[in-house]
């Protein structure tokens, strides 16, 4: 919490789990706690300092466990409420702080509030949801209220034959949004959600898609921007809305009273995201945001996988993104994450480094390492990230990809273009670079059968075709693999934690399409990161020579200590006075 400007938080690294792909423990197939549990040592050894753990609560799983109908039990499959308590304790033991994912937009539409409230205009719980009447167009066809699309396609509005109106949901049908309006759902929520877990101990939480609780009064159209959809994304309807900072206060008061809790909002862009993060402002510790990760993106939340030529991945962008997250430092009390992947977002080393060979593989996810690792903010490592893992085979076909959001927008494309092949060509060319199901595939432990990943036959996801290749047990027993290298770099990161988690960032080259060079400043002293992004050797000028940096306070991704051009996918790091 705001108060002290060194909270446990700032230098913490924390390392992410996606219960269903991190580690079965009994055979049927899908991830568990009991498999969370038996591999915190490892995470512990990785560098973390703290686990988030995505929704394990009781959930039908069309989201994934983002739509919950209890946030007080846990999902069956992933184990119990007790095997949740064992890992928080397991975690304090080890001086480790647990996060919990608050997911609190939306519930499922099988949790018992949404059960009730559609179970008749009248029910008691009908205003703790958004339900609306229809409309209807000249020719007398029922029609939704407005003209919302949802972030996974379609209408955000989907008629209730049983009650006769339509209720709102800006993700899947199943993913009914609350009614943040009444004071009576929020006090619920709060008490569900948040008090529950917190008198466990759980020590904080990443806010799920944290702007949209307040949507505008009277729920307008959104503007017509869209020409492909009659569904028009509503942004300014929803993000940021009236009374989100309002709602956010309450919150911050809730989590006051446990002490040294932290929250992560997911939240996006930078523009709007100091007002949360302000430290004086008594919102949300930090943000997770968009701005890098969604350097190379289609152009809009509707199109984010309709990639062509126009967006592509430049140095420059991402340079360009980094600097106005990294600004937040410089120019406000609030604070920022450093991230280059999630379970929301492809394998970074397929995106911004390269998985054409093992060795290339290798050179840009240390690369990326050092890069995330020396920007300032709080580190988050996504499950597998620490391996280098890469996103999946482009033989993989549709038929791989379970995610909710890869099939909707896969089939939307089928239907606006009576299935046209070119446009699904596209469509799923755009998937398998930045699908969300590249890094829900199951964890690569080690070369036995299914990765290791569980002893049954069928994992619930494909496991990664290079398992055997890839895995933790290789990297565990090798010095120079991208694992021994991410758990340097962690170390690295703290011994500097001046500099690397809390320094001001100024970039240096940031204009040229190979090599990123950026300084960090503390009061004292002064970093230099040059990145070399390429597969061939660039030339670097301005950083200072390896005696010019501080004893221990230069590293290269290499492992040696060299000057004169940076080899291919190299990074290096100098410390010294500024
Ligand atoms: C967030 C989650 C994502 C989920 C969505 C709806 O963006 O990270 O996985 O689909 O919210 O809850
Ligand atoms: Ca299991």
């Amino acid at each position: 919490m705001a108060g002290s400007t060194h909270p446990w938080w700032k230098e913490a690294s924390i390392y992410q789990v996606y219960p269903a792909s991190f580690q079965d423990s009994n055979g049927d197939g899908i991830g568990d706690l009991p498999g969370v549990l038996s591999r915190i040592d490892y995470i512990k050894d990785t560098g973390a300092d703290a686990i988030w753990i995505c929704p394990m609560y009781n959930s039908p799983q069309k989201d994934m466990g983002y739509d919950i109908s209890d946030y007080e039990n846990v999902y069956p499959p992933y184990g119990t409420v007790e095997d949740m308590d064992a890992i928080i304790v397991a975690c304090h033991e080890r001086g480790m702080k647990l996060l919990l994912d608050l997911v609190i937009n939306h519930t499922s539409d099988e949790h018992a509030w949404f059960k009730e409230s559609r179970s008749s205009k009248d029910s008691p719980k009908r205003d703790w949801y958004i339900w609306r009447p229809a409309r209807h167009d000249a020719q007398g066809n029922r029609r939704p209220p407005n003209n919302w699309s949802s972030h996974f396609g379609g209408s955000a509005w989907e008629w209730d034959e049983g009650s006769q109106e339509y209720y709102l949901h800006l993700f899947a049908r199943e993913q009914p949004d609350l009614n943040w309006e009444n004071e009576e759902t929020r006090k619920a929520i709060y008490e569900t959600s948040m008090h529950f877990w917190l008198r466990k101990g759980v020590d904080g939480f990443r806010v799920d898609t944290v702007n949209l609780y307040s949507k505008v009064p009277g729920l307008p159209d959104a503007p017509f921007t869209d020409p492909t959809s009659e569904y028009q994304f509503p942004e300014g309807q929803v993000s940021n809305g009236p009374r989100i900072h309002e709602f956010l206060g309450e919150m911050n008061a809730i989590f006051a009273q446990y002490g040294a809790t932290m929250t992560m909002g997911e939240l996006g862009p930078t523009s709007n995201v100091r007002k949360y993060v302000s430290a004086a402002a008594k919102q949300l510790d930090m943000a997770i945001q968009f701005d890098l990760v969604n350097v190379g993106f289609g152009p809009d939340v509707a199109n984010k996988y309709n990639i062509g030529p126009e967006d592509a991945l430049t140095l420059p962008a991402v340079a360009s993104a980094v600097a106005s997250i990294q600004g937040i430092l410089a120019d406000s009390d609030g604070w920022v994450t450093t991230y280059l992947e999630n379970h929301d977002q492809p394998r970074s080393v397929s995106r911004w480094g390269s998985d054409l060979t093992d060795e290339s593989r290798v050179r840009s996810a240390k690369l990326l390492a050092m890069f995330q690792a020396t920007l300032s903010g709080t580190i988050l490592i996504y499950q597998g990230q620490e391996i280098g893992v890469t996103n999946a085979p482009k033989e993989w076909s549709m038929e791989e990809y379970k995610d909710v959001a890869s099939i909707d927008f896969y089939e939307g494309v089928k239907a606006k273009t009576g299935g046209d092949p070119k446009a699904l060509a596209r469509a799923f060319a755009g998937l398998q670079c930045l699908a969300r199901d590249h890094s829900r595939i199951p964890m690569s432990w080690d070369a036995s059968p299914n990765a290791g990943f569980t002893n049954g036959e069928k994992p619930w996801m494909r496991v990664h075709d290079n398992y055997a290749l890839v895995n933790v047990e290789n990297q565990l027993s090798d010095e120079n693999s991208v694992r021994s290298f991410w758990k340097k770099m962690l170390r690295f990161r703290k011994e500097h934690a001046d500099l690397l988690v809390h320094g001001i960032y100024k970039a240096v080259q940031d204009k040229d399409l190979n090599v990123l060079i950026y300084e960090k400043h503390s009061a004292r002293r002064k970093a230099i990161v040059a990145l070399n992004f390429s597969g061939a050797e660039q030339p670097v000028q301005g950083p200072p020579s390896i005696e010019g940096a501080e004893k221990g306070g230069y590293l290269s991704t290499y492992g040696d200590l060299v000057e004169g051009n940076l080899r291919a996918y190299e990074g290096r790091v100098w410390i010294g006075s500024s």
